[in-house]
């Protein structure tokens, strides 16, 4: 396409929280800080739950164009003809209802982590974006930064002969700030006792919202397994892993502490991921405690340094290396023209503008299927340990008059 102008995708945001408004400052950098020319975002449209000068104020903080549109409910933001795909950025429990609001209305969508409570619901997600004929992302952002693509290129290559093993962890302590992948971290502090506090109805802990380390972090330390032993499987021999686990839940029921081994036999390979609310991947915040994904393979192993979800250096180390440690730095752009914004969440976006320029309706990087069985494994690995949501949420009917469409959940 060079030389063409850029394909502009035209965003709706549905929902006002913390990392909305990350993504929409993402969304309002300059691609040209990241070397891309081929695409670019408008933010057309905000819609919040709550209120439409809620969606005003969030219009003003990311410094929107007068022109958006401040919407005060989710409906009135699907039926905007000018939105080309609508970014999901409600707590878990939401995104099954909220999402399927938008596919109803013909909308593209690109969904955040966790997709769904239940792999049923990520099921029917999917059924109905292809029944409509529409693009659907699960929004893993970390699948689409440069270094996820590097690092499966390598494994792909050999460059680490075969891969047997991986060992992934995504674990933050509440007092680990470099470690918080929410905004809504701040309101909880460990206590000398070792207790977790976090008001019971935090998204992270509260049942009603899908809480528990699983659905918020564990997903991190699982998309670096099944990207380095799954996606990597030839298409002919895809094997969803058996999945043994074990979950240390909190007062509140959700899971605080959840370790689990992914195991594809006929592909002789295993992964491990941890994740857990009460002790820190890196405790001193300097990264000092090692890599946080170690991928094994016969002639060495690739370590992706903390943290999981937004790594900026990965280091390879081989058999024969004799000590020598290659450190690869891959560092995320930031915009000076806009107040140094850039946190990486711009390169899933862009992703999903070539998907629509390109009319494909899933992403490479992040396909319907292995949303789909990533989830079956969280499904599996919650009953394993009798941690139970709520109807409202669990439910793969849709109603779009749902509480969790209409704002009264
Ligand atoms: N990719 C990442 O790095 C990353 C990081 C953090 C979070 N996430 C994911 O993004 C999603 C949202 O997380 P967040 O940290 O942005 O959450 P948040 O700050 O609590 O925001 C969630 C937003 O959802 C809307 N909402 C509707 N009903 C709600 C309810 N009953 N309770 C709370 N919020 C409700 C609210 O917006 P309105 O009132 O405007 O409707 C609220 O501001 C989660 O699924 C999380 O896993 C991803």
């Amino acid at each position: 396409m060079a030389g063409d102008s850029p394909y502009t995708v035209k965003w709706g945001i549905l929902a006002t929280g913390g990392i909305a408004e990350t993504f929409t400052k993402d969304l309002l950098t300059n691609p040209a800080i990241r070397d891309v020319s081929d695409v670019k975002h408008e933010l057309v449209a905000v819609a919040s739950s709550s209120s439409a000068d809620r969606a005003a104020d969030f219009v003003k903080r990311v410094d929107g164009l007068s022109s958006v549109k401040a919407y005060g409910s989710y409906a009135e933001l699907v039926a905007d003809p000018n939105v080309d795909i609508v970014y999901v950025a409600t707590p878990h429990s939401h995104h099954f209802q909220n999402t399927m609001l938008c596919l109803e209305a013909g909308k593209n969508v690109l969904c955040e982590k966790a997709f769904t409570v239940t792999v049923a619901q990520a099921k029917k997600l999917v059924d109905k974006a292809k029944e409509k004929n529409l693009f659907l992302m699960e929004a893993v952002w970390t699948r689409c930064f440069p270094l996820s693509i590097k690092v499966r290129e390598l494994i792909s290559s050999g460059a680490i002969g075969t891969v047997y093993r991986t060992f992934g962890k995504l674990v933050f302590s509440i007092t680990d700030t470099l470690a918080c992948p929410a905004a809504d971290l701040s309101f909880g502090k460990a206590n000398p006792d070792g207790s977790l506090d976090f008001p019971d109805t935090n998204r992270m802990v509260s049942l009603d919202l899908a809480g528990g380390a699983l659905l918020d972090l564990g997903i991190y330390a699982l998309t670096w397994v099944f990207q380095s032993l799954y996606h990597v499987q030839p298409e002919a021999s895809k094997e969803a892993p058996k999945v043994v686990s074990a979950i240390n839940k909190y007062k509140t029921g959700a899971d605080e502490q959840t370790s689990i081994i992914c195991q594809f036999p006929q592909h002789a390979t295993m992964g491990i991921a941890t994740t857990g609310m009460r002790v820190a991947t890196d405790p001193d915040g300097q990264k000092t405690a090692g890599a946080a994904i170690r991928i094994q393979g016969s002639e060495g192993e690739i370590q992706v340094l903390h943290p999981a979800y937004r790594p900026t250096a990965y280091r390879v180390i081989k058999k024969d290396s004799d000590g020598k440690v290659e450190v690869v730095d891959c560092p995320i752009p930031t915009d000076p023209q806009r107040n140094n914004w850039g946190h990486g969440m711009f390169w899933e976006a862009d992703e999903c503008a070539r998907c629509l320029r390109d009319g494909k309706k899933q992403s490479a990087f992040m396909p319907w299927e292995e949303s789909v069985v990533i989830m079956d494994v969280m499904d599996q690995v919650l009953q394993q340990g009798s941690v139970t949501y709520p109807a409202l949420i669990t439910t793969d009917v849709y109603d779009a008059k749902s509480p969790l469409n209409t704002g009264n959940q």
